[in-house]
């Protein structure tokens, strides 16, 4: 017998970042985090429960994948198995829209669409609290997928208190900017861990963040657009000035990264509301005003490749071509 179900999930953009965890195993973060989930590159998973299957089948864009894409999809699906008491076995097969390790949140939306389409396919009915908080057993961020529009993922006390929900905030819009599509160098995974052992300035960056938290929801439900983007941009630079400083260093940001951040002050300077963040790769994201997003876009178009973005969906089931 096998049961199927497919779930679409888009990737989100944090405007306080998630870097660093408390408790790895159980996935829960430093400190708390927000952001927006996007309405583009959206991933597609299709989960199809098989008891002739001896184990964990998982496929990528048609490819099939080993070693550790398929390890880390194994052991979510057995939190899942535990959660539904039903031991069979598992093909998932996902297709990506946004360029797979390049700072542009693929895990996010691959896990969100992973939490979704899994606890369906195994017959489980979760609240969106409960897949927020399985999401994030797969990777921090995809607990914030699992929500449409501006998501705040609390830091909480534990797995229960751990979770992403809905946040009041301005209507806005981003402007991808792709410098490159290469795999990053390192995994965020790897990078947050080296970062809090051996940055000096982690137990700044943790009491930090937690306040910009606080500050950022205030400014959010205040629709302070203007706020909202320059908490979002000292945020992000404090993060890449904390990798920098792991030993050895990690250095996401590249020459064509700094460009775009040098345009985009650029914009500023003549008046047009603007601000960068960055995740953990070379790729730029401009928060910006709807109306000013397609000229904001057409500015970088000489520097970077640029793809706008409004406040998406959270993760869902959708009709099953399994
Ligand atoms: O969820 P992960 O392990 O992919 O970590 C995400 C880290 C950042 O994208 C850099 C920040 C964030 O809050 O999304």
């Amino acid at each position: 017998m096998t049961d199927h179900a497919t779930a679409v999930a888009h990737p989100n953009i944090a405007l306080v970042k998630y870097w660093g965890k408390r408790d790895a195993a159980m996935s829960l973060p430093a400190t708390g985090s927000l952001s927006m989930t996007l309405d583009v590159f959206p991933t597609r998973t299709t989960v199809t429960v098989d008891a002739g299957l001896a184990a964990d089948v998982l496929e990528l864009d048609g490819r099939v994948l080993e070693g550790t894409p398929l390890d880390r999809v194994a052991r979510f699906l057995d939190l899942v198995r535990e959660l539904a008491g039903d031991d069979r076995r598992a093909r998932v097969a996902t297709t990506n829209a946004v360029p797979t390790g390049a700072g542009l949140a693929s895990s996010a939306s691959g896990f969100a669409a992973l939490a979704v389409a899994a606890s369906a396919a195994y017959g489980l009915d979760l609240s969106p609290r409960d897949l927020s908080r399985l999401a994030r057993r797969g990777s921090g961020s995809a607990s914030r997928s699992i929500v449409s529009g501006v998501a705040v993922w609390h830091a909480g006390d534990g797995d229960e208190t751990s979770f992403a929900e809905p946040t009041e905030a301005p209507d806005m819009a981003m402007v991808i900017a792709t410098v490159e599509e290469r795999e990053k160098p390192i995994s965020s995974r790897a990078a947050m861990a080296r970062t809090a052992e051996t940055s000096p300035f982690y137990p700044a960056w943790v009491s930090d963040t937690s306040a910009t938290l606080e500050r950022m929801v205030d400014a959010c439900a205040a629709h302070d657009l203007d706020l909202v983007g320059r908490i979002a941009e000292t945020n992000a630079l404090r993060m890449h000035a904390l990798i920098q400083s792991c030993d050895p260093p990690i250095r996401y940001l590249t020459a064509a990264s700094l460009a775009v951040l040098d345009r985009v002050e650029a914009l500023r300077a003549d008046g047009t509301l603007a601000y960068s963040t960055i995740d953990a790769g070379p790729n730029v994201v401009v928060l910006c005003a709807p109306a000013d997003a397609e000229r904001i876009a057409a500015s970088l178009a000489d520097v970077a490749s640029t793809v706008v973005a409004r406040p998406g969906p959270g993760a869902h089931l959708v009709e099953d071509d399994a």
